[in-house]
């Protein structure tokens, strides 16, 4: 089956799927992002993610391309056309198209959207997180307003490939301090000794996870105490559990960290009970 991608008011066949060499998003990554998980055909949270988006454009004064309702039915049409049953929706809007200047187009330039979606394979994501992964550390090297969803991802990208280099499937970047700030892709967690749960509080520091949120709601059902607030990555390795969150990956548990085994190496009970009732929680739809 071909793949179909829309793009700026048309479904295209993925071979087809252009924007323009002077888009913004591509010159200088003038450009925001949501991804949203797909499951049973439909989308997880996207209440959410739409309030998010309209917080990433109003940040960095991306106009809204449309409105709320019309980018939802573009959002469920490319998934129903690709035929995603399990998997993943990604949305991006950037700047639009103008000459290349680094100081903002007029304001009547209007921004490109992008809609991809596909699946993802359940089963084997099933099968790694009944394993675990591996995650290493990095410096801390993204600029101070990651709570912003924009597509400027190169030090992730670098990131990301340094873990694989690795045998690793994630990376946390560590502050000048040597606390843990997040993921890659992902939010970074631990379960201390003493059973507490921990997460680096939403700040501009970090991205505010949706499957962050979401989880925090699962852990209050669970009665599970938790403390936001920052850790080092010494204290991660002593934890007793580590995992992290995003819509691609739910909840996937961490079991080493810089090659040191986390806990007892194994994915752990807290990380699992969470990703098992994540869906009771996240708003379907
Ligand atoms: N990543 N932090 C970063 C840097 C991320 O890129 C992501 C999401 C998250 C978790 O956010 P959420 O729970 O809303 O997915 C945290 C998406 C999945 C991606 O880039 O593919």
């Amino acid at each position: 089956m071909t793949r179909t991608v829309y793009v700026d008011g048309r479904y295209r066949p993925y071979a087809q799927a252009y924007v323009h060499a002077e888009d913004r998003g591509f010159q200088f990554a003038d450009a925001v992002y949501e991804v949203e998980e797909v499951k049973g055909g439909l989308l997880v949270d996207e209440r959410r993610h739409l309030e998010r988006l309209d917080r990433s454009l109003a940040e960095l004064a991306i106009a809204r391309p449309m409105a709320p309702g019309a980018l939802s039915r573009v959002l469920r049409e490319t998934v129903r056309r690709n035929r995603v049953r399990d998997g993943i929706v990604y949305l991006q809007i950037t700047r639009g198209v103008a000459r290349r200047d680094h100081a903002f187009p007029s304001p009547d330039t209007r921004p490109s959207v992008v809609v991809t979606a596909r699946s993802l394979n359940r089963d084997a994501n099933e099968r790694i997180a009944a394993e675990g992964i591996a995650v290493i550390t990095v410096p801390e090297n993204r600029w101070p307003r990651v709570d912003i969803k924009s597509v400027s991802l190169l030090p992730n990208v670098l990131a990301k490939e340094a873990a694989r280099t690795a045998g690793a499937r994630e990376a946390w970047f560590v502050d000048r301090d040597g606390f843990v700030t997040e993921g890659a892709s992902s939010n970074a967690w631990i379960v201390t000794r003493d059973g507490k749960l921990v997460t680096r509080p939403a700040d501009h520091g970090i991205l505010r996870g949706i499957t962050r949120t979401v989880v925090l709601d699962v852990a209050a059902a669970q009665n599970l105490g938790l403390e936001e607030r920052r850790f080092s990555v010494a204290e991660a390795y002593e934890a007793r559990e580590a995992f992290v969150t995003s819509a691609s990956q739910i909840v996937m548990p961490v079991v080493s960290i810089d090659g040191r085994p986390i806990g007892n190496g194994a994915p752990g009970l807290v990380a699992n009970a969470l990703r098992r009732d994540f869906h009771r929680h996240a708003e379907t739809g």
